[in-house]
C-alpha cells in the first residue's frame, strides 16, 4: 500500500535498518521492485526526480500507475519526489499523492537552505506528507566530490537545520557521490563523522549516491545509521544490462520480452540490495495478519 515515507522510514530508524530508494522511470522499475518488495516482506520507496519527471516519467502517468501497483500489495511503499527545487512542481507532486518531497537546498547559502525547506516542510506537512532536506552537499563522483571535505554535513549545523526546518529524514554527505566512479573505485566513508550525526540528530538519515558504493560499505553506513539508501546509476544499468544480455542469448528476442528481462532483473537487483540493507523480513507479519495466524 502506498505510505507515508515518514512510517516507513520511522520504523527503519528505531529497528536499526534501511530502506532502498530507487529512481524508477518506467513500468518495469517500479513492478519490479514493488513485486521484490511483496516477496521479501520489505519496504520500498519510489523515487523519480523533475529531470525524468520532465524527459520520461510524466507525473500524470507515473502516479497513477504506482498508486495501482502499490496498492496490490500489503506491505509499505512510498512514492518520493527526488531531488526537487521549484515550489510548483512540488506543490503538483504533494497534490498528485506523493507521499514525500525531497527538497535539496544543499547548493544554496546554509540560511537559505534552511529558510526553503522550512517553508516545504509547512506546505507537505499540511497535508500529511513528510519531507527529507539534504545538508551538505552529495555532488557528482565524475568530479571527485565524494573526496571533498568541505562539502561533508557538519553535526552540530545538521542539529540547527533539522530542529528550525522541522524535516522528518535528512540526507548527508559522508563520502558518496552521485553517478559511476572512475573504474575501480570504492567510495571511503566518513564512518565516524556518521555516527556523530546519528547521535545528534537522533532521527532517519538518507544515503545518496548508493550506486557503486561497495556492499560492505554499504552494511557499514547502515550499522552506523543510514536508514535510506538512494540508487539510481545502479539500477539503470541492470535494466540495460539485462536487455543486452537477453538480446545476445536470443537475437530475435522482441521488445516485449526484452521488456519482461530488465524488469526480471531489477527484481533481482532490489531482492539483493533489500537483503543488503537489512530491510528484507521487517514486515514477514502481515502474512500472519493475513492468514490470521498472529
Ligand atoms: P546514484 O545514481 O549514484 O545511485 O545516486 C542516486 C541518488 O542519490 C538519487 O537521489
Amino acid at each position: 500500500m502506498l505510505t507515508s515515507m515518514k512510517v516507513i522510514l520511522d520504523h527503519a530508524h528505531k529497528n536499526h535498518y534501511a530502506v532502498m530508494a530507487m529512481n524508477s522511470i518506467n513500468m518495469e522499475m517500479v513492478r519490479g521492485a514493488i513485486m521484490a518488495a511483496q516477496e521479501e516482506y520489505s519496504p520500498m520507496i519510489i523515487q523519480f526526480g523533475c529531470g525524468q519527471m520532465k524527459n520520461h516519467a510524466h507525473l500524470e502517468e507515473m502516479v497513477p500507475m504506482i498508486t495501482e501497483l502499490a496498492g496490490r500489495v500489503s506491505v509499505p511503499i512510498a512514492l518520493n519526489l527526488d531531488h526537487a527545487t521549484d515550489y510548483q512542481i512540488i506543490a503538483d507532486c504533494i497534490n498528485k499523492g506523493f507521499t514525500n518531497i525531497m527538497f535539496d537546498g544543499s547548493a544554496l547559502p546554509y540560511e537559505e537552505n534552511v529558510e526553503r525547506t522550512a517553508v516545504v516542510t509547512a506546505m507537505a506537512h499540511a497535508v500529511g506528507c513528510s519531507v527529507e532536506g539534504e545538508l551538505g552537499h552529495v555532488g557528482m563522483a565524475a568530479d571527485s566530490d565524494d573526496t571533498n571535505v568541505d562539502l561533508y554535513t557538519n553535526p552540530e549545523q545538521a542539529l540547527d537545520f533539522v530542529e528550525r526546518t522541522g524535516v522528518d529524514a535528512l540526507a548527508v554527505a559522508v563520502g558518496t557521490a552521485h553517478g559511476d566512479y572512475p573504474a575501480g573505485k570504492i567510495p571511503q566513508l566518513d564512518f565516524e563523522r556518521l555516527a556523530l550525526l546519528k547521535k545528534t540528530v537522533n532521527m532517519p538519515l538518507v544515503l545518496h549516491g548508493g550506486s557503486g558504493s561497495g556492499e560492505e560499505n554499504l552494511r557499514k553506513a547502515v550499522q552506523y545509521g543510514i536508514n535510506k539508501v538512494n540508487v539510481a546509476t545502479d539500477a539503470f544499468s541492470v535494466g540495460k544490462k539485462a536487455m543486452l544480455d537477453a538480446l545476445e542469448r536470443e537475437p530475435k528476442m522482441d521488445y516485449m520480452h526484452m521488456c519482461m528481462e530488465a524488469e526480471k532483473g531489477i527484481k533481482q537487483f532490489v531482492k539483493n540490495y533489500m537483503n543488503i540493507l537489512g530491510s528484507a523480513g521487517q514486515y514477514r507479519f502481515l502474512d500472519a495478519v493475513a492468514t490470521g495466524n498472529e
